[in-house]
């Protein structure tokens, strides 16, 4: 198959041909890339069962692990939702459209194809323009995951599907780099108080703002335990590049002297050494291929450039990447959730005395 790219552009009269196209696409059954605010997302009309199962083709995804429903319009949630707690429409108005997905019961109209098999439904309204005109020009309800091959990072650029995808997909509509770049914050509103699957952009504190307490899913970070996460998708290795990815975990100094010295040992036995650090570090390291990921001091930053500088390294060959770690409070939970993952958790402690900053 021929996957063609369309790049959206500023004239808006082009992009709407472009958007229709797509939508046509989406409604004979087919699957179509696209950006949103988080990462890039791989479409197919989440009401067609036939559809849904391309998407886990296309992906080589294991079939257990549902799809997000992403809609456009708020009036549209209660067609594959059934009980939307009070709660869940007000970080709906709080958050949506945006980096929030949220789970309930499904109604009749959403195929178990789409769910995984579950009886949930997570819904998601995003607020990339492109990706709402394209669901609404859609018809509405379009099923969504990352759009990467099963297990490697997600896409933040156009580009990256392509690497992924290509020839797979009939169409990849790009609309440029991703302002968040890693997915969604996911809620569960099947218990009470609602549980939070997988930490994102939106933080528990800011929920906690909107609607008093919310739970960890226990099973967060604790697979090497063998304790399972209740998002399908969170039990799998995830993320990661082809490389080896080891985490480097304490405070400031004491990591960058253990990567130096980890970096160093690589070297020795001739592999091709990746180090991720950021700005705060960049001059600390003299071996080894240095990628910083952004600075400290916004971690907006270290979030939007994950994904993109795993694959970088898996462009330059790398057998081993030495990553820092950063810190768990706001976006760093994130962060370092994703890390984690990508990282197989393979982590090494720098030193017992953890500083500020690590
Ligand atoms: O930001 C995002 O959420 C991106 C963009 C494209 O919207 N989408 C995304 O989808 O990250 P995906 O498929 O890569 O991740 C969806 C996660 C998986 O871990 C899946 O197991 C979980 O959501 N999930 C989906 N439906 C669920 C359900 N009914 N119950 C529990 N977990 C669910
Ligand atoms: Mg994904």
């Amino acid at each position: 198959m021929e996957t063609t790219v369309k790049k959206l552009t500023l004239d808006e009269q082009e992009n709407k041909g472009i958007i229709k196209m797509a939508a046509t696409l989406i409604q004979e059954g087919s699957l179509v890339a696209f950006p949103t605010e988080t990462v890039y997302g791989l479409g197919a009309d989440a009401l067609n069962p036939e559809a849904s199962r391309k998407i886990y083709e296309a992906k080589g995804r294991p079939s257990d692990n549902p799809l997000i429903v992403h809609i456009s319009r708020m009036e549209d949630l209660g067609k594959i939702a059934r009980h939307i707690p009070p709660k869940a429409e007000k970080l709906a108005a709080a958050f949506w459209p945006g980096p929030l997905t949220m789970i309930f019961a499904k109604s009749g109209a959403v195929p178990l194809e789409t769910t995984g098999g579950l009886q949930t439904v997570a819904v998601r309204m995003p607020s990339h323009p492109v990706a709402l005109s394209f669901i609404r020009e859609a018809g509405g309800f379009i099923a969504a995951p990352s759009a990467n091959t099963s297990g490697r990072p997600s896409p933040t650029l156009a580009e990256h599907v392509a690497e992924d995808l290509d020839g797979r997909i009939p169409l990849i509509l790009d609309g440029g780099p991703v302002g968040i770049g890693i997915e969604s914050t996911i809620v569960d509103f099947s218990e009470e108080p609602p549980v939070v699957l997988r930490p994102g952009y939106i933080t528990p504190a800011m929920m906690e703002a909107v609607i008093g307490p919310v739970k960890m899913d226990p099973g967060l970070g604790q697979e090497a335990f063998g304790v399972r996460p209740k998002a399908p998708g969170m039990k799998y290795r995830h993320y990661a590049p082809k490389a080896e990815l080891i985490l480097v975990e304490g405070g400031l100094p004491k990591v960058q002297e253990k990567i130096s010295c980890l970096a160093r040992e690589a070297l020795g036995k001739g592999k091709r050494v990746g180090i991720l650090g950021t700005e705060e570090t960049r001059a600390c390291y003299k071996e080894g291929i240095f990628k910083s990921i952004g600075t400290r001091q916004e971690e907006d930053t270290i979030a939007r450039h994950l994904y993109g500088i795993l694959r970088e390294f898996d462009k330059l060959g790398v057998d081993i990447i030495y990553s820092e770690s950063f810190g768990s409070p706001g976006l760093g939970q994130a962060v370092m959730n994703r890390l984690l993952k990508a990282a197989g958790h393979r982590v090494v402690e720098a030193s017992e005395d953890r500083g500020i900053g690590g």
